[in-house]
């Protein structure tokens, strides 16, 4: 449902030898399948955010194509690509003094009754329904805001979500559920899911991992076999069992 073609993204630099050019993104080949769960991992600064913003059309494409359900979408807005189903939850979502979390959800669907908006609040379930009259200002806490991004993408009913870090300072307790919740979507609704993440669970609930390393897709496949990889690049240390580790990387 969407396939990436010899994807690239560069931008100036004059700090190597490379003609005063850097390959953010480095000739990725990759096509996504309709109503699969993907992870996109990797080391911090490998490309993970500027790879989901090629997709969104936040960053523009320097070379190569993007195909979404058979179309070239390669030069479409982000207002067209989000048009065609495609939704975006940004690892540091913007912050806006006087919009609420009622507006952000009426732009993102056009829904302005009070049921309905409750309604979404409901299916969301991570966000508690008193979110709703919550300003998205500075004072909104980080886990908070990230709920709320969250929500606004699932609200969109996107054929595509992509979430960059969903789990940033989000608590623990609620991790689970936003698997849960993400899961159920795409089973509900055949949503292709891409989740950008460092966190086993997401990991874990992945049918299909990729691992971004200097702008590179260095791997496509299942946790099991990205462990020695992934753990060779120092993104974490992940184990099948952490019994006995004192690696203060290891996971539970
Ligand atoms: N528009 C840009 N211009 C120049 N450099 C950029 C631009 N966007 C990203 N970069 C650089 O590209 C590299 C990859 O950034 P990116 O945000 O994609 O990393 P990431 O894999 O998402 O990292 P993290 O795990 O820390 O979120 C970084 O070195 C970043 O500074
Ligand atoms: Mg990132």
């Amino acid at each position: 449902m969407l396939e990436l073609k010899d994807l690239y993204f560069t931008v100036p630099d004059n700090n190597n030898g490379n003609a005063g050019k850097r390959n953010i993104i480095d000739g990725i080949n990759f096509t996504f399948e309709k109503g699969k769960f993907y992870a996109i991992t990797g080391p911090n600064g490998s490309g993970k955010t500027s790879l989901a913003k090629l997709i969104m059309g936040i960053n523009p494409i320097s070379q190569g194509r993007i195909i979404f359900e058979g179309r070239d979408i390669s030069t479409l807005s982000i207002t067209d690509r989000s048009k065609s189903g495609i939704a975006y939850s940004f690892q540091q979502p913007a912050r806006f003094k006087g919009i609420t979390f009622r507006d952000l959800l009426s732009i993102a669907t056009g829904i302005t009754d009070e049921k309905k908006l409750l309604e979404i609040v409901l299916r969301v379930g991570i966000c508690p329904l008193s979110f709703l009259d919550k300003e998205i200002d500075a004072k909104l806490s980080g886990g908070e805001i990230k709920k709320i991004e969250l929500a606004t993408t699932i609200a969109a009913n996107p054929k595509l979500a992509i979430y960059d870090e969903p789990d940033t300072g989000i608590d623990l307790w609620t991790i689970g559920p936003m698997v849960n919740l993400l899961k159920k979507e795409l089973a509900e609704h055949s949503t292709t899911t891409l989740v950008v993440s460092h966190n086993r669970v997401f990991l874990e609930a992945a049918d299909i991992i990729l691992i971004v390393d200097k702008g590179r897709l260095v791997y496509t496949g299942d946790l099991k076999n990205s462990l020695p990889l992934l753990e060779n690049l120092s993104v974490c240390t992940y184990h099948s069992s952490c019994e006995g580790e004192k690696d203060a990387g290891c996971l539970r």
